[in-house]
């Protein structure tokens, strides 16, 4: 077996390869002169591991080039992120369903594709192979079972995302709650814990992506307002589109972890060993 990976999951495959005890495979890029991407591979196995997050639209086509190159192996596609992966629903006629359209297209070559934290599970449907996908609630649980936050609160952005909390929670015996908004009046809306109070309390919201950081920069302020101590953010992908991170400190926020799915200054938790834990089970 080895693992060969995009340019934007180098580290991630590396991580990957060594919890799998296997090697990488050399990969060249480059560009022809009209800006095509160019690869090509080096000595690939019988097994191979593809890893590529679907971070942008090259990183998308080297992963479909990687996946021609190996096709005389047998594959496992690994997508640690799955951009497109939110455009689930048309809202209106003409629109594409963009994340069947990118599960599609990769469907071409895997004999299973593993997601991590993938935003709606019902996406995995798409795919033409066997998917799978996997949550990494416990090592972000376990990263703060060694933090200097003493007794945190951890809190969902909203419902949908109050399981994953609960689970990354569970890892510590921590509180949990999300948040939820009461209308007071026709313009004014009270976002809030549920049923926990933030005053006085470390406050770490949970949530699957932080893209814009609207959501979070929003829950931050007002947590803030309602006397939390401090505001840290924990999340599987950073994909801290536009200014999102300067937005989050102006917000207030103390600090943000993510983990290697995407691959940033702030992740500090890894995918490598359950996704190895699952290609070899
Ligand atoms: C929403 O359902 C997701 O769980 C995230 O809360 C959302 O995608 C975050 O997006 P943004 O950072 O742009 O607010």
């Amino acid at each position: 077996m080895k693992v060969i990976s995009t340019e934007y999951s180098q580290i991630l495959a590396i991580r990957l390869a060594r919890a799998l005890d296997c090697g990488v495979v050399d990969v060249a890029f480059s560009r022809f002169p009209d800006r095509e991407i160019y690869l090509c591979a080096g000595d690939l196995d019988r097994e191979m591991v593809v890893i590529g997050s679907v971070v942008e639209s090259d990183a998308f086509v080297q992963l479909l080039l990687l996946l021609d190159a190996c096709e005389e192996s047998r594959i496992t596609l690994v997508l640690p992120y799955m951009g497109y992966a939110r455009q689930d629903r048309r809202f209106k006629p003409g629109e594409p369903l963009s994340a069947r359209a990118v599960a599609q297209a990769l469907s071409h070559g895997p004999d299973r594709v593993i997601t991590i934290n993938i935003h709606d599970h019902s996406v995995l449907r798409h795919f033409a192979c066997k998917a799978q996908d996997i949550s990494l609630a416990e090592e972000i649980g376990r990263y703060f079972m060694g933090s200097s936050i003493v007794d945190p609160l951890f809190l969902a952005p909203d419902d949908g995302a109050a399981t994953f909390a609960k689970n990354v929670a569970s890892v510590g015996g921590w509180e949990t709650d999300h948040l939820d908004k009461t209308r007071i009046s026709g313009s004014e809306v009270r976002i809030a814990p549920k049923h926990l109070d933030a005053c006085g309390r470390e406050i770490i919201i949970v949530d699957d992506i932080i893209a814009t950081g609207g959501t979070l920069a929003a829950a931050t302020s007002l947590l803030k307002e309602q006397g939390a101590r401090s505001v840290n953010a924990a999340c599987v992908h950073g994909v801290f589109a536009g200014g999102a991170l300067a937005h989050l400190a102006a917000a207030g926020i103390t600090d943000i972890l993510s983990s290697d799915t995407i691959e940033r200054a702030c992740s500090r938790v890894s995918a490598a060993v359950p996704i190895a834990s699952v290609i070899r089970a």
